[in-house]
């Protein structure tokens, strides 16, 4: 998964992290790997620097343990700076990782201006679409304590959201738009799907 031995370096350092410093089930090391799989994939496709995406895949979601979902990528680029240092990244690289990870979250819609951050938003964007968000979200919001058909009203709702925020998808390159497509669109009908099957029980639950 790793081009070169201080990505390796820096995984095992976030990855400890996170074992001490404990993120939601939505942003934990599962997720991390699946983002650094998708923006190397991305970056190959779209001639990226991976030797900045993969990195920034690897520590996105460094604010997370520290202070939850709200403003965790500019935090986000702040914490990084360290365990770059300690992996020998330069701060020419630092400042590159950085302004990816400062621009990832959908709560910041302006497109990133470098590929490198695009890439990143879009390989993060590309785990929270198909069946793995589907389980994603799902289990996140089981955790939290919400029944099946209140997680999913949940997740329609973010959908529509990305949607009018990003005028159709949250994806920014041209492959994140291709592989996301089928990805956003089974992750919606999905959701249509079970909350129509949840229907039956719908008197039911008003007598909860
Ligand atoms: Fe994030
Ligand atoms: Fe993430």
């Amino acid at each position: 998964m790793f081009d070169e031995p201080r990505q390796k370096m820096l995984f095992e350092k976030v990855k400890k992290y996170f074992e001490v410093n404990k993120p939601d089930c939505l942003h934990n090391i599962d997720h991390i790997i699946r983002v650094v799989f998708w923006a190397k994939l991305l970056s190959q496709k779209e001639n990226a620097d991976s030797s900045i995406t993969i990195p920034a895949a690897i520590l996105h979601d460094i604010a997370i343990p520290k202070y939850g979902d709200a403003n965790h990528a500019k935090k986000g680029a702040e914490m990084c700076r360290p365990f770059l240092k300690e992996c020998g990244y330069s701060e020419e690289e630092i400042e590159k990782i950085a302004e990816a990870i400062s621009m990832h979250s959908v709560d910041d819609p302006r497109k990133p201006e470098t590929l490198e951050a695009c890439v990143l938003f879009d390989a993060d964007k590309l785990d929270a679409t198909g069946p793995a968000a589907l389980y994603r979200w799902l289990a996140a919001y089981a955790k939290a304590g919400l029944m099946q058909h209140e997680a999913l009203q949940i997740m329609l709702g973010e959908i529509q959201k990305l949607k009018k925020n990003y005028c159709g998808m949250p994806f920014f390159t041209r492959t994140g738009k291709q592989i996301g497509k089928e990805r956003f669109k089974y992750l919606e009908e999905k959701c249509r799907e079970i909350l129509k099957d949840l229907e039956r029980f719908k008197e039911a639950y008003k007598e909860l």
